[in-house]
């Protein structure tokens, strides 16, 4: 392999190194190419641009491989629980039985919001979006828990422990009902459910169906390595901003619609087109009508050019969980339909477009009685261990790491006068 590569300029020539990574992709390192060339490189939505060098997570987006710390998507999502995930994420390794006791001990005991934290929620309309409220809290716990450098590992535990209390807090205000509080003998699943849908005056049964579907989808959204809001976070974080900021900033690029707001806008399209007659040859003349500004949500993606693994594992996973159920969500059979109708069809092939994460998770959130506004919080309680590892990647970096700002073009007016017109006493 080659390890540089030359530009030509204006009659001069630079040599640039080039780097490879343990699965052989390389990149050209352009850090220094300011100052031997006085030229940067433009690369607007940084497709064509490598932030970092990372360790946490490997996909390969036209074999479709996703790979936590090196470990296939398909075994830790078929063997793993979530809790572990988010040590092997954020740890780098997977605990011996000992730590991961004293990891989920910590996550238990830091499960509750501080009192005070509950009148927040009063403040909020009852159609509050959860996502505005999940990153007001984010930010808040910097009040109650201010960041120390010795702390960290704390506040780590406390975010991963507190996330679903917030989460299903939001949910309880915008419904009406009590705050049901965390219990310490409960997984974190079974813990975010009871929250969730228990309440006071009976008991609940938590379905294990439903606790381990809801482990499944934890683990499949834990990581997707520089993402828009795992890339917010690394340049949230790269100020020197607490975690807890950092993570408040990422909860927000994470609630776009072309992001993890996708999964609420899928379920919104399929009802929308079942409204509609399930005209899916018409729906998708609309998508393909560049005018029309209508996307096919839960398709696409910027890396994978191939199935996402993880919507291979959650279509299996829904059917699976339908059956045990016992139900059946004609939107799931929609889905599905929709799915088979664009794969055979030019426009999405030629575009290399199949569905991604958000096409099928939303379908199983929904058989778990968890509403669509709810959704991208459910994507929110997965990705946590994601952003944390790669903020804690980047500030624990041997060679340091430097505040992320990026160079731009100037294509504005040249230099003119800004004249007295006499404004300045209006
Ligand atoms: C997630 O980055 C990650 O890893 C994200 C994620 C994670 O785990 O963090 O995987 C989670 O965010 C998944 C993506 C969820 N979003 C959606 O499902 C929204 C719908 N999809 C898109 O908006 C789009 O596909 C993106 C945002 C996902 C990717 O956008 P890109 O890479 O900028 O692709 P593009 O917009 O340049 O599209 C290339 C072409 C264009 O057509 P042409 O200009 O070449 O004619 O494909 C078309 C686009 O118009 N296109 C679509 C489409 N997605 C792309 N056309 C119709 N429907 C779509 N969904």
């Amino acid at each position: 392999m080659s390890t540089h590569a030359k530009l030509t300029y204006e009659g001069k020539e630079y040599t640039l190194p080039v780097v490879e990574g343990t699965e052989g992709e390389r990149a050209v390192d352009v850090s220094q190419l300011r100052q031997s060339s006085g030229l940067v490189a433009l690369d607007p939505s940084f497709g064509n641009t490598a932030a970092t060098e990372s360790s946490i997570t490997f996909i390969h987006g036209e074999e479709g491989i996703l790979r936590y710390r090196g470990y296939p998507i398909e075994q830790v999502a078929e063997r793993g629980r979530f809790t572990e995930v988010c040590y092997l994420l954020i740890y780098g390794e997977r605990p011996s039985p000992e730590k991961l006791r004293e990891f989920r001990k910590r996550l238990t005991y830091h499960t509750l919001l501080h009192e005070d934290m509950k009148k927040f929620f009063e403040g909020y309309p009852a159609n509050a979006h959860p996502m505005a409220m999940l990153a007001a809290m984010f930010a808040s716990l910097a009040t109650f828990y201010p960041e120390e450098s010795t702390a960290v590992d704390d506040n780590i535990a406390r975010v991963i422990a507190k996330s679903k209390t917030i989460a299903a807090f939001a949910y309880k205000k915008s419904i009406g009902q009590p705050f049901m509080y965390p219990k310490n003998d409960l997984s974190w699943p079974a813990n975010f459910l009871r929250m969730m849908f228990a309440v006071p005056s009976e008991p609940y049964e938590i379905p294990e169906v439903f606790e381990d579907a809801l482990n499944l989808l934890l683990i499949l959204h834990a990581d997707h390595e520089q993402n828009c809001s795992t890339s917010t976070m690394r340049m949230v974080g790269s100020s020197e901003a607490n975690l807890f900021a950092s993570l408040s900033a990422a909860i927000c690029a994470l609630w776009g619609p072309r992001h993890g707001g996708a999964n609420q806008r899928v379920i919104e399209m399929l009802e929308a087109i079942q409204e509609d007659g399930a005209d899916l040859p018409g729906f998708l003349d609309k998508v393909k009508d560049k005018k029309s500004d209508v996307r096919l949500m839960g398709f696409g993606h910027r890396v994978y050019k191939n199935f996402d693994p993880r919507a291979r594992i959650l279509k299996r996973a829904a059917d699976r969980i339908f059956n045990e159920l016992g139900i059946s969500d004609p939107l799931l059979e929609l889905a599905k339909r929709l799915e088979e109708t664009a794969l055979e069809d030019p426009y999405f092939v030629e575009r290399k477009l199949y569905p991604n994460v958000d096409f099928y998770s939303g379908l199983i959130y929904r058989a778990m009685g968890i509403p669509t506004s709810m959704f991208t919080v459910m994507f929110t309680l997965g990705r946590l261990p994601g952003w944390i590892a790669h903020w804690l990647e980047m500030k624990t970096d041997p060679s340091g790491y430097r505040i992320h700002r990026p160079r731009q073009i100037y294509a504005g007016p040249r230099e003119r006068e800004f004249d007295d017109r006499g404004t300045r006493h209006m």
